[in-house]
This record gives C-alpha cells, sequence and structure tokens, in this order.
C-alpha cells in the first residue's frame, strides 16, 4: 500500500522524536511491502519564525490532504512572548480544528517491565493498570469565545465553555464503540453538580448509551475522578470527558505509567485521516541533545498504522518491537534505572526499527 504522510516535527525535541518514528515506519514499509512517502511542513514556533504565523493554510491544506499526520511536540520559551493569536500551540488547536479531529484517544497501560517506576504503590499497580481516556477534542473551553476587558477599571477576562448536543453526541458513540473492543465500561467524567455544560454532557452521555446495551455507563465527577485514577486506576476501563478535563486527566493517567515519554495519542474524526503525536511536550530543556525518548512518537505512528492505514500486524509488530527493546534492559534518560543500558534517542529508534521483522 501506498500512503502520504505529513511530517510536523515542530519545536524543542519534535525533529528528533519524529525522525526516530520515520526511522521505524521506513522498516514496517520494507519488512510488509508499503511504500511511505512523506511531506515535512512547518508548524508551530519554527512556523513563526518562517512565516510569522503558527499555521499556514498551506499548510493546514497538506495535513487534509495526506493519507494522516505525525506531529512531534510545538511550543517553547522563546515563543512566549508572542501575540497570544499566533502562539505555537494555536497550530496545534488550529490543525485539530480544520481537520474536525474531535476524538482524541490517548492509552494508559503500564508496561510489566516499567511498572516498578509508576508513582505509585506496588499493590495499586498490580491490580493494572491499562485504560483509555477518551478526549473531545474541538469544544469546550478551548474553542469558546474568549474576551479579555476593562470593567470598573480592572482587567476582567472571560473564556466560554460552551457544548452543542451533536458535540457530545459523536465523542459518546466513539467512547462506547472504543469499549466495546475493551471491556465495556465507560466512565463519564463531568462536573454536573456545577457546570450547565456538563449537565448536557451527562443527558446526552446517557442517551446514546441506550444504543450500546452490552456496555455499562457509570458517570463520576472530575475531581473525584483525579483521586480514583491515583487511588485505583483499575476500575477504568474507557474514560470519555470534555476537551480540558481530559487534558488534565490526561496527563494524571500518564504519570501513573511510569512516563509521559511513552504515551502517544490519535486524534480523529469522521475520515480515516487522523493526526498522530506523543502527549508530551517540546521539552525545550532537553531538545537538541539526542536524549528525549522517542517511544511515545513511535508508538503514535503505531496507532497510525492502526486506526488510518488499516494495519493492524504492522501496528501491533512495533508495539511488539517496543515490548522486546525494553525488556532487553535498553532505557532512554526518563526511565534509567540500575542495571539497564542507557540509551540515545536516535539509539533507541535504531533498536527498536531492528526488533521489526
Ligand atoms: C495536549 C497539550 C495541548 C492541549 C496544548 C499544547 C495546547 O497540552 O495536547 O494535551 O492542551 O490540548
Ligand atoms: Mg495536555
Amino acid at each position: 500500500m501506498e500512503k502520504h504522510i505529513t511530517l510536523i516535527k515542530g519545536d524543542g525535541i519534535g525533529p528528533e522524536i519524529v525522525n526516530e518514528a520515520v526511522k521505524v515506519l521506513d522498516r514496517v514499509a520494507d519488512c510488509f511491502h508499503h511504500t511511505f512517502l512523506y511531506q515535512e511542513v512547518l508548524a508551530g514556533g519554527c512556523a513563526i519564525d518562517a512565516y510569522g504565523t503558527s499555521l499556514t493554510q498551506e499548510t493546514l491544506d497538506a495535513c487534509i490532504h495526506s493519507d494522516s499526520v505525525l506531529l512531534g511536540a510545538v511550543g517553547g520559551p522563546k515563543w512566549d512572548q508572542v501575540d497570544p493569536s499566533i502562539r505555537p500551540e494555536k497550530a496545534l488547536l488550529g490543525i485539530r480544528k480544520g481537520m474536525e479531529l474531535y476524538a482524541n484517544l490517548r492509552p494508559a497501560k503500564i508496561l510489566p517491565q516499567l511498572a516498578h517506576t509508576s508513582p505509585l504503590r506496588k499493590d495499586i499497580v498490580d491490580q493494572g493498570i491499562d485504560f483509555m481516556v477518551v478526549r473531545e477534542l474541538i469544544g469546550g473551553v478551548y474553542f469558546g469565545e474568549r474576551n479579555t476587558y476593562q470593567e470598573d477599571e480592572e482587567w476582567v477576562a472571560c473564556d466560554q465553555m460552551i457544548y452543542r448536543e451533536h458535540e457530545i453526541r459523536r465523542i459518546a458513540h466513539i467512547a462506547f464503540q472504543t469499549a466495546c473492543k475493551r471491556n465495556s465500561h465507560v466512565i463519564s467524567v463531568d462536573k454536573a453538580n456545577v457546570l450547565d455544560s456538563s449537565r448536557l454532557w451527562r443527558k446526552i452521555v446517557h442517551e446514546v448509551a441506550k444504543e450500546y446495551p452490552d456496555v455499562t455507563l457509570e458517570d463520576m465527577l472530575v475531581d473525584n475522578s483525579a483521586m480514583q485514577i491515583v487511588k485505583n486506576p483499575a476500575q477504568f476501563d474507557v474514560i470519555v470527558t470534555e476537551n480540558m478535563f481530559g487534558d488534565i486527566l490526561s496527563d494524571e493517567a500518564s504519570m501513573i505509567t511510569g512516563s509521559i515519554g511513552l504515551i502517544p495519542s490519535a486524534s480523529l474524526g469522521e475520515s480515516s485521516v487522523g493526526m498522530y503525536e506523543p502527549i508530551h511536550g517540546s521539552a525545550p530543556d532537553i531538545a537538541g541533545q539526542n536524549i528525549a525518548n522517542p517511544i511515545g512518537t513511535i508508538l503514535a505512528a503505531a496507532m497510525m498504522l492502526k486506526y488510518s492505514f488499516d494495519m493492524p500486524n504492522e501496528s501491533d509488530a512495533i508495539e511488539q518491537a517496543v515490548n522486546e527493546v525494553l525488556s532487553q534492559g535498553y532505557r532512554t534518560a526518563d526511565i534509567q534505572e540500575k542495571g539497564c543500558e542507557r540509551l540515545s534517542c536516535s539509539q533507541m529508534g535504531d533498536q527498536i526499527a531492528a526488533q521489526i521483522k
């Protein structure tokens, strides 16, 4: 099969980790007789430097017209002072919105080889951590109206949190469909004791649930969820939640699996074209040192093969290669431990690619 992949390497460690994912994809192409063609485009801080804006229409068009997008990370202190309307993060939000990628899947799974690196107590980890955060990605407070103005001689700032019925309905379907392929349990996270948008969320999610009689549904308030993720993570199978709650809870969920450097994500819409990226940021403090962990990005490429290219065996081959390399005791700096061999970012990419047969 021939597939066109748009690469957005981005800022900070972005180029280093995307290069390793491409190395692994090329190895998959060789072993499984596919052709992956890459088009590199700029978005984020590097695009501000080159074009004066973090996302151009040409870049967005390139993403829309490819078979999928692989993104490293955007942003960094260099662009902290730029006008909010062109911030590096605006590129990410602009692509999500422009491609209508409303469903963000973020797996939280602890690999047995790294179980002891979890900050949680062993008896909690031993019960198993394996759940999927299904985050609504193009609604809520991220995309409501914003306003900063003066009133009675003081500054006032306002961010509107807005949800429409159809936005809740379509993400609920994704959550229930995801649960059908897993352990048939959805926990819908909201703040329905305070927010109108959450009360609508809860109502619609319950309506959609009726179409999935084999899946059990539970509601959980977001503050309690934050607590339950560290207290009893084994209770979660699929979490479905609105944009900002999902942003926060998915970082929390990644941390209990050992390192945020390991977690990929898929952003999907109605078509097969998705955007795939690690959930971590651009880590400017370690950029250019070849010490970043490329595994989150490599696993994001694996998700691309599974969700957008219908290549489940190829996707499994990458996951197994990652497992094998970790089992052999190879580690990047963020997960380094006694008795293990420390690898650079590019060496980790080499090892994982070599494991794919
Ligand atoms: C994420 C990031 C982004 C978000 C930022 C960089 C805008 O934190 O993908 O989780 O908040 O969605
Ligand atoms: Mg985040």
